[in-house]
């Protein structure tokens, strides 16, 4: 192992740098994908600083971090089920320090801008040495990477298309903020460019809410009409009272202005779950976060209060943390909670990506005027029911985020995303034409952020097939808007290959190369399923039966929770990455997974996938038999 950080901590006032000719060949390093590009055209050149009401711009160049070709190896030496460190996972410091930049790579990011003329003493560099910083002008910025910076709709300032930067920079640079960080597409910009708030998008399809009448009579019997926990319970074999509750943690993400309504808490759990009345989620603010009273209808309360109102009935008395990430100005985005579980992945001065994330300090007048890095200690399982459109990330920022989940899972975290509901397409039935521009008689398809990444547990949607009960065997099928398929931006993990091959060769999907990633290489979505359909949810005081995803990642969260609990209380690890297990034989010999065999995700104006015998793009893996899994996992180290 190398031992960077010593050596970076001993040379750290020699300025070794070699100094880059300023006429080196530049290389395309991250980009816009070409459907976001044409989506959002800016509005004008950057040609003054005057004119963005800049003195300069900020440029921050994030240093590669070592080691993350192994990566992948690390973490499937701590979670897969067949290798005998399982279970042994990593500390931080330990994380830290594997992926820390090295000196090297600062070096030659100092080399290139003092060669490009820039005082030494202007160049900064982030304790931990992970973010060089200069404030440069915009003629100098255009010169550094060759390229010309624009104003966007929203204010947001950056390149248009391409970063490029110069060819042997390319192994010590992650990514350089501001350039092509992309703005999110669908109804979520429209939003934005009324306000800043920088929300991700619910995955819940709110427009499918039925509202039931208060009287309704909720049985095992009509879980088809409203999914109950109790509902839950049953068709997943899900009876468990845990006992190890003080040393275990669970957590839901909502990002502000999404909250919940306490007396909406209360009318559930008086209906479903009857000893919770009065019980109330332990609130971790991030970022300002808040459980906002002011703005509430049905849009705000009703995701908070799915996810808060499944994790704590189907996990009592198990404490539920809710990480409310980002103030009520602009709110936060995936980076900033993660900002607040790991310190080490925190940019300089506040903010990943500063068209996606929240940028805290927060200058606005109420906005919060700190940045939280590193201060809330990691949950063992997080639920987070949002998603991007994998074009919207560019392509650099999207692996960077995608990496610290692996990072955290080595560390013992456990990370569930939902698949979206809009089946094959993005979110709001996001799909593009063959000339790469959003178009709803588009074909190509449109994969699902962070659900795409192959370090996240990745949950799709089921629901009972006609005439079904939640008592019967073989009772469910796909929930027609499940979002899955192949990612653009990540490679087949090995944990899944073998799965995802025979799919691809017994059952190979009639698209072409350009409606999805049929390469045979990418990275396929969800990994497993849960019930998304009618599921019994309060908002706003209205009891309503809806469908979507953002159901099924929190109800497969509890279960792993509870997993923990059994796990925790024999002296064991906490499970951390579950995938290599969910994948693995003894899930298969066990029985664990109910195979989904029947129905599509539809959308893009094709059938998209068919869900089919062994894994699939539609259900993944299947649905679980919780004891049958508990079983799996309490027999491993
Ligand atoms: C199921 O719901 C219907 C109303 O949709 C109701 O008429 C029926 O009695 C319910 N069945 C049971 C067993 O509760
Ligand atoms: C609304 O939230 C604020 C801040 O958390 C709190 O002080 C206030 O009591 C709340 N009001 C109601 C009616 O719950
Ligand atoms: C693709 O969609 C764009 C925008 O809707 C449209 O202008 C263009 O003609 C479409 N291209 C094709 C090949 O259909
Ligand atoms: C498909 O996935 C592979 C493996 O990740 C990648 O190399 C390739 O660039 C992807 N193709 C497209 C068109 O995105
Ligand atoms: C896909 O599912 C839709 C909705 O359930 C159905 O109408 C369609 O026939 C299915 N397509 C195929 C090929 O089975």
């Amino acid at each position: 192992m190398r031992l960077p950080l010593a050596l970076g901590g001993a040379l750290a006032l020699v300025a070794a740098a070699g100094v880059l000719p300023r006429d080196e060949p530049h290389i395309v390093h991250d980009r816009r994908h070409p459907a976001h590009v044409a989506r959002f055209p800016p509005v004008r050149r950057l040609d003054s600083d005057a004119e963005a009401g800049l003195k300069s711009i900020p440029l921050r160049i994030g240093l590669a971090q070592q080691n993350l070709d192994s990566l992948e190896a690390h973490l499937l030496a701590v979670s897969d089920p067949t290798s005998p460190t399982y279970g042994q996972h990593w500390s931080a410091q330990r994380v830290a320090s594997t992926f820390a930049p090295s000196r090297e790579s600062e070096d030659a990011v100092r080399g290139w801008l003092v060669g490009a003329g820039i005082a030494p003493e202007r160049v900064e560099v982030a304790k931990g040495r992970k973010w060089v910083q200069v404030d440069v002008s915009v003629g100098e910025a255009e010169e550094l990477l060759q390229t010309e910076y624009f104003v966007f709709e929203d204010g947001a300032i950056g390149e248009w298309k391409r970063l490029t930067i110069p060819a042997s920079l390319a192994a010590h640079v992650e990514v350089i903020t501001p350039t092509v960080q992309a703005k999110r597409v669908g109804s979520s910009i429209q939003r934005r460019s009324e306000s800043t708030n920088k929300a991700p998008h619910p995955a819940f399809d709110q427009s499918a809410a039925v509202q039931v009448p208060s009287h309704f009579p909720a049985s095992l019997a009509n879980c088809s009409t409203l999914f109950t926990p109790a509902c839950y319970q049953t068709l997943y074999n899900f009876h468990y009272t845990p006992t190890s509750t003080s040393k275990n943690s669970f957590a839901v993400v909502e990002f502000t202005p999404q909250t919940f309504i306490p007396s909406d808490l209360d009318l559930f759990f008086g209906n479903f779950s009857p000893a919770l009345v009065g019980q109330r989620p332990e609130g971790v603010f991030i970022d300002g976060g808040v459980f906002q009273n002011t703005s509430l209808g049905f849009e705000n309360p009703v995701k908070s209060s799915f996810d808060i109102s499944y994790a704590m009935a189907l996990t009592t008395p198990q404490s539920v943390q809710v990480l409310q990430t980002g103030d009520i100005i602009e709110s936060g985005s995936f980076d900033n909670y993660l900002d607040a579980i790991d310190g080490s992945f925190c940019t300089f001065d506040g903010g990943d990506d500063t068209s996606l994330d929240g940028v805290y300090p927060d200058p606005a007048p109420g906005g919060y005027d700190a940045q939280d890095c590193g201060t809330i200690s990691a949950p063992y399982v997080v639920t987070v029911s949002y998603g991007d459109d994998e074009v919207s990330v560019s392509e650099k920022t999207a692996v960077r985020q995608c990496n610290e989940y692996g990072k955290l899972g080595l560390m013992g975290m456990t990370f569930l995303y939902p698949t979206g509901d809009n089946g094959v397409a993005g979110n709001d039935g996001f799909c593009l034409n063959s000339t790469g521009q959003e178009d709803p008689n588009g074909q190509i398809f449109m994969p699902l952020f962070p659900a795409s990444c192959p370090y996240v547990t990745a949950v799709g949607g089921t629901q009972l097939a006609d005439g079904k009960t939640v008592l019967d065997k073989d009772a469910e099928t796909t929930w027609v808007g499940t979002g899955g398929g192949f990612s653009n931006y990540f490679t087949m993990p090995s944990y899944q290959a073998s799965a995802v091959t025979s799919f691809l060769t017994n059952h190979p999907p009639p698209y072409t190369d350009g409606q999805y990633n049929n390469s045979g290489k990418a990275r396929g979505f969800p990994d497993m399923s849960m019930n998304a359909n009618s599921v019994a949810v309060i908002a706003a005081a209205r009891l309503l039966a809806i469908p979507g995803t953002s159901a099924s990642s929190p109800t497969a969260a509890a279960l792993f929770a509870m997993v923990n609990d059994a796990r925790l209380g024999k002296g064991k690890a906490p499970i951390g990455f579950v995938n290599p297990v969910l994948y693995g034989k003894k899930m298969q010999e066990a029985g664990v997974w109910r195979d989904i065999t029947t129905g599509n995700n539809s959308n893009c104006g094709t059938d998209g996938f068919e869900a089919t015998v062994g894994w699939d793009p539609v259900t993944g893996l299947g649905t679980p038999d919780f004891v049958k899994l508990l079983d799996v996992f309490l027999d491993l180290p």
